[in-house]
């Protein structure tokens, strides 16, 4: 079926949203975590092995106080309203990013509903929260300097494996396909160096209004795609018996 194994998602556009709807922006946040649970379980039953929403940036820290605060709640909210869901369908959550920075009224149930849920197998969702791409390959790298200072690493065996092993998203496949929401073309600092040959899927439509439609194109989009990794179209077809250009 060649679906993505691995789906990532830049949810943007839930100010924008609220701002057309004549509402404050918070609302658009609640339209966002609606999507999200239309997201999840579209994904779920797709048969996608790991989904990662991009919730909050280690650069969305600077946004004002009032939204940031709504934000933490909305994410409690979330841990608490979709417990249910997580567990009953089989789902694992995890979460990437500077997670300390949470407050702990958000980091413990949000733990909680991790452990709880460690050993589910269906799919894995990822939640990118305080989360910068450079910050974890910063966080990375100082570890291997640190290992490698104290003579428990030989330099010349940091490779690409021990290097993503480093990650907080280790033990995760790279994302196939890339979406983003609110038709901006950038990638904002999410997952930079997993992101290295994903597919990447923009719409104009923000993320309050995503569904299952935008979903079934962006996989179809994907599907249609010719992934070389840096060899010819003639070589990919060759190695599955077929000819062309
Ligand atoms: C995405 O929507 C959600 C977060 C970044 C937390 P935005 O809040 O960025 O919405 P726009 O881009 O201002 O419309
Ligand atoms: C990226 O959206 C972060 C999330 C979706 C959580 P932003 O709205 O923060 O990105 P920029 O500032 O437009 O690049
Ligand atoms: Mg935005």
């Amino acid at each position: 079926m060649n679906l993505p194994r691995h789906i990532a998602i830049i949810m943007d556009g839930n100010g924008r949203w609220a701002c057309n709807q004549g509402l404050p922006r918070v609302e658009g946040h609640r339209a966002g975590a609606k999507a999200v649970h239309r997201t999840v379980r579209a994904c779920r039953e797709i048969g996608i092995e790991a989904l990662t929403l991009y919730a909050f940036s280690e650069q969305n820290w600077a946004r004002p106080e009032p939204e940031v605060e709504a934000l933490m709640h909305l994410l409690l909210e979330y841990v608490r309203t979709e417990r249910q869901e997580i567990l009953g369908n089989d789902i694992r959550l995890t979460a990437i990013g500077d997670l300390e920075r949470l407050p702990p009224f958000v980091r413990e149930p949000l733990f909680a509903l991790m452990e709880e849920s460690a050993s589910n197998q269906g799919m894995v969702l990822t939640l990118a929260l305080s989360y910068g791409g450079r910050e974890e390959i910063l966080r990375a790298a100082r570890a291997l300097a640190r290992e490698a200072a104290a003579g428990r690493l030989d330099p010349a065996d940091i490779d690409e494996a021990a290097f993503a092993a480093g990650l907080d998203t280790a033990g995760l496949p790279d994302p196939d396909l890339l979406i983003r929401t609110s038709g901006e073309l950038r990638v904002s600092n999410f997952l930079l160096w997993q992101i290295a040959y994903a597919e990447l899927w923009f719409t104009e439509d923000t993320w309050p209004e995503f569904d299952r439609a935008h979903l079934d194109l962006a996989i179809e989009c994907y599907r249609q795609r010719q992934r070389r990794f840096g060899r010819t179209g003639e070589q990919v077809l060759a190695a599955v018996g077929a000819t062309g250009c």
